[in-house]
């Protein structure tokens, strides 16, 4: 082949589809693999891989039409100088269909990127495995199904839903350590409306049934639920500057010059009654370098508040009860979010704050019957189990149960900090007095001032920090404005822990 024969082929192989499928995709307010690509990767540094791969299969019409590059383009470049292994299915090709050769040339790049010690990007756009090549598509989901769970733990992985994902497709993306999806253009199901209907009766439309909103609020099977593609690629581009390339390197530093780290507005933050609510990501932001919270299942278990964060230039991962949504109350949905979050950023080094302010697990027979227990469990498991670098404020409220699941100092926390308006204790003032006085309450002459009385006796016990603190299991009680000053030298301190571990095959975390 000359090399004016090859610059051809090359040129033909970044057309995709064709002019008219590509405006289709464009009228239907999408990008195509190739412009996405352009968008994420830094300029000029995307090197393609397979670009000339062509399907194999002869059946139905196969044969007449071959699109070069089998309708995935993959390659690796950078992403803000970071190099990164990246796969874009190209729904102008065949729909983007997953067969033999384009199930190949992903596994190929995930491959690499496991040898190399790289993150993998996929965007995902497609109808699902090709119908006219059958068996040895699904075979192809299957090969990359086994490589990402191989690559689970070992490098990041990030999955963006920037179209259709349905079917047995979904589980890759759902193997992978983050999902973001593009409100209004992409679905992700494991069965159709039509389907639905059909089985149950349902009527529901796409985005109903599967798109971003429903994902981000209902289900919790996405991270992020983005307004529109460029949305989508920025939140991509950013969750990768908080982690590592690898398990075994640590997140970039950021330069930091340190100034007045006190942070007066701390101490007014937590309402004088017990009772009142109060915006826990207040408390994130003052804690956090300017802007750098990054906030992860935004809308999924309002309860509990998990994202990146940034502390004199060292990347984080936060874990916050919401005493604004359900008390902070822990309950079925916000112990699985939790629980996820510090496993990620445990397998890839990125230490844990934890700020508690929590009056317990929720009760009541929705919960029990949807599984408190282990799910609770899993959120216990996670802290117990992580060996990054770990820290706990409480800034209220640490009660019964969740006060040792929230990184308690028991579970392995390095260091607990508290605010002086901590509770820690087995319940509430008012429910422990109530049961464990409930004679002399009943036989008083006035019960109501009784019931005061001894709240007000079990409140003084317990309703602070300083009983805890005299036992060892809260290291200092610190004054909000400190908690800044405190966490940057606390997490400074326990930059070179270690932790040798336990030789066994894996444990058995409660799914
Ligand atoms: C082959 C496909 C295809 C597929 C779409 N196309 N899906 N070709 N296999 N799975 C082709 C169409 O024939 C069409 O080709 C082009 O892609 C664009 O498709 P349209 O239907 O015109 O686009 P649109 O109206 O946007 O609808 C998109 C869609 C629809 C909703 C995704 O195409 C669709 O329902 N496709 C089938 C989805 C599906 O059932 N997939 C299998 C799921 S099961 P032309 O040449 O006309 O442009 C599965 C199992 C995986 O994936 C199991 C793993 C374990």
């Amino acid at each position: 082949m000359s090399n004016k024969e090859l610059e051809n082929k090359i040129a033909e192989s970044k057309l995709g589809g064709g002019k008219k499928r590509i405006d289709a995709q464009h009228n239907k307010g999408k990008l195509t693999a190739r412009e996405r690509l352009e968008i994420l990767l830094d300029t000029n540094s995307f090197e393609e891989i397979g670009g000339l791969v062509t399907h194999r299969s002869t059946n139905f019409g196969l044969d007449k039409t071959k699109f070069l590059g089998d309708g995935v383009v993959t390659g690796y470049g950078t992403v803000n100088g970071r190099l990164i292994y990246v796969y874009s299915q190209d729904f102008t090709v065949l729909g983007g269909s997953l067969a033999e050769a384009h199930a190949e040339k992903i596994c190929k790049i995930m491959e690499l990127a496991m040898k190399n010690g790289v993150p993998i990007i996929g965007l995902n756009d497609s109808g699902g495995a090709r119908i006219q090549e059958g068996v040895v598509s699904l075979g192809g989901y299957a090969d990359i199904f086994y490589n990402n769970t191989k690559a689970s733990g070992l490098v990041p992985q990030l999955s963006a839903i920037m179209g259709p994902c349905a079917g047995g497709a979904v589980y890759s993306p759902a193997l992978t350590d983050f999902i973001l999806m593009t409100k209004n253009t992409s679905y992700m199901f494991v069965t159709g409306p039509n389907v639905v209907k059909t089985v149950t009766n349902e009527e529901v439309s796409a985005e109903e049934l599967g798109g971003a909103d429903t994902h981000m609020i209902k289900s919790g099977v996405t991270h992020f639920a983005c307004e529109n593609e460029l949305e989508t690629i920025k939140n991509l581009k950013k969750l990768i500057s908080y982690i590592p390339q690898n398990c075994e390197e640590i997140p970039e530093n950021l330069h930091y010059e340190f100034k007045d780290e006190k942070r007066l507005k701390l101490n007014s933050v937590v309402p004088k009654n017990p009772n009142q609510p109060y915006e826990i990501r207040e408390v994130i932001n003052q804690l956090s370098d300017p802007d750098s919270f990054f906030e992860v299942h935004k809308e999924f278990a309002e309860n509990i508040v998990v994202g990146f964060s940034r502390l004199a230039g060292r990347s984080i991962g936060v874990v916050a009860n919401q005493p604004s949504v359900m008390a902070g109350v822990l309950d079925v949905d916000a112990s699985v979010k939790g629980a996820r979050f510090v496993r990620f950023c445990d397998a890839f080094n990125i230490p844990l704050l934890v700020l508690e302010d929590v009056p317990g697990f929720l009760p009541g027979t929705d919960q029990e019957w949807n599984g408190i227990i282990s799910n609770g469990a899993k959120l216990l498991y996670a802290f117990c189990e992580a060996t990054v670098p770990r820290i706990t404020v409480i800034t209220r409220k640490a009660y019964g149960g969740a006060y040792d699941v929230m990184n308690s100092k028991h579970i392995g926390a390095d260091m607990n900090f508290a605010w002086p308006t901590a509770e820690i204790a087995v319940m509430g003032a008012k429910g422990a007095a109530e049961i464990i006085f409930k004679k002399e309450i009943s036989s008083a002459k006035d019960p109501v001032k009784k019931l005061k009385e001894k709240q007000e006796e079990y409140a003084t016990m317990f309703a602070n920090p300083y009983n805890a603190a005299s036992r060892g299991y809260v290291d200092e009680v610190i004054l909000p404005s400190d908690t800044r000053e405190k966490l940057i030298k606390a997490f400074k301190i326990s930059e070179n822990k270690k932790v040798s571990p336990i030789k066994k095959k894996h444990g058995n975390i409660p799914l």
